[in-house]
């Protein structure tokens, strides 16, 4: 070695490293030189190697030769970043930054405050209950003795080791309409309660998930018909959806409401037709309607069971999903897509 031979090196490397265009040639050289088997990390390597007398100035002459060409590959890294093409060279330092991406609230979260808002705009207010229940909110004190069969239609979580003397077993709540109890017991009449919460049943696939959200309203005061139930209704989805959806409740049966109805409101897709344009029946809904979930006038027995006399006060309430409401409104047609995370669905929103 000596140093002609490493000036060569130098010289020839720092031409190279002039010469490049892309970032990949320029790394491709770093290997070259500078990379584990470089040309200019070879000849560092020798270093020990050289007799003592020389080992100094041979040592010095490379360093500085390795930092030439670090500094020339750097010089260029720069350089490549900055020039917006070949023939354009000026570069406008006022031009903003890049903004970094930005996210949005998940697509839940924003449905609850839309909810909230609009329930809160007539006088409801909400409010929050235990995830984790004692058997008496969500079946006992709403009407469904043990071993009632209706218990069946709730897929329910049990937890191990929980259990009240008088309230029964711990269970993770599988409806809202636990809050409807609480409520009675925390505040007298009139009340207004919108309950959102976190729900849990044994149960997934497209349309279900083990754990999903419900939105629970209770209206209790003196006087209180299924009018009012069905004008509330009215005026949510109208909020909701838009004014030109429809509402219409069916009959069906609940243990803790008496009567009780299914809501449904008319599909998105085919506007209420079940039909397409082009003749076709409509494939996501039935004959024009989609069912919203559950509502009722509250059971005699569920409001004695929460303190309230029945021959004084009556009430309705319903429970929603909240994850069905948003999928109903934009048409979508997986529930887990809600709780992917996949930015490629959440960005659409
Ligand atoms: N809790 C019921 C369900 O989960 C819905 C419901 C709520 C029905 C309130 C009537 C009144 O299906």
């Amino acid at each position: 070695m000596d140093s002609n031979q490493i000036q060569n090196i130098k010289n020839q490397a720092i031409s190279q490293i002039l010469d490049v265009k892309t970032e990949k040639e320029l790394e491709e050289l770093r290997v070259e030189y500078l990379g584990r088997k470089g040309q200019i990390t070879n000849l560092l390597k020798e270093i020990p190697k050289i007799k003592p007398e020389k080992r100094a100035k041979f040592g010095k002459l490379l360093n500085d030769v390795k930092k030439a060409v670090e500094e020339a590959i750097e010089n260029k890294k720069f350089e490549i970043r900055n020039s917006k093409s070949e023939t354009e060279e000026f570069f406008d330092v006022t031009i903003p930054g890049e903004k970094p991406p930005l996210g949005h609230l998940h697509l839940i979260t924003y449905t609850i405050r839309e909810i909230t808002k609009i329930f809160e705009k007539i006088g409801f207010t909400r409010v929050r209950y235990p995830e984790v229940e004692w058997d008496w909110y969500p079946f006992e004190g709403l009407n469904m003795p043990k071993n009632h069969p209706a218990r069946d239609e709730w897929e329910t979580f049990f937890v191990e080791g929980l259990k009240h003397p008088k309230c029964g077993v711990g269970v993770l709540t599988p409806h809202t309409s636990s809050g409807q109890l609480r409520e009675m017991e925390a505040h007298k009449p009139p009340i207004r309660m919108l309950n959102i919460a976190k729900c849990y049943r044994r149960q997934s696939d497209a349309s279900h998930a083990p754990m999903f959200y419900q939105f629970e309203g209770l209206v209790i005061d003196r006087g209180i018909n299924v009018c009012h139930l069905k004008g509330i209704l009215d005026y949510f989805v109208v909020q909701y959806f838009g004014p030109e959806r429809k509402t219409r409740i069916r009959p069906f049966h609940f243990q803790f409401t008496e009567p009780s109805f299914e809501v449904d409101v008319t599909c998105i897709v085919c506007g209420g037709k079940g039909k397409l344009p082009n003749g076709e029946r409509c494939k996501v809904c039935k004959e024009g309607w989609m069912e919203l979930g559950g509502a009722g006038m509250v059971h005699p027995v569920v409001l004695k069971n929460g303190g309230i006399d029945p021959k004084k006060y009556t009430g309705f309430a319903w429970g929603w999903g909240v994850e069905r409401l948003f999928m109903m409104k934009y048409g979508i047609d997986d529930i887990r897509l809600l709780f992917s995370g996949d930015l490629r669905f959440l960005e659409q929103f």
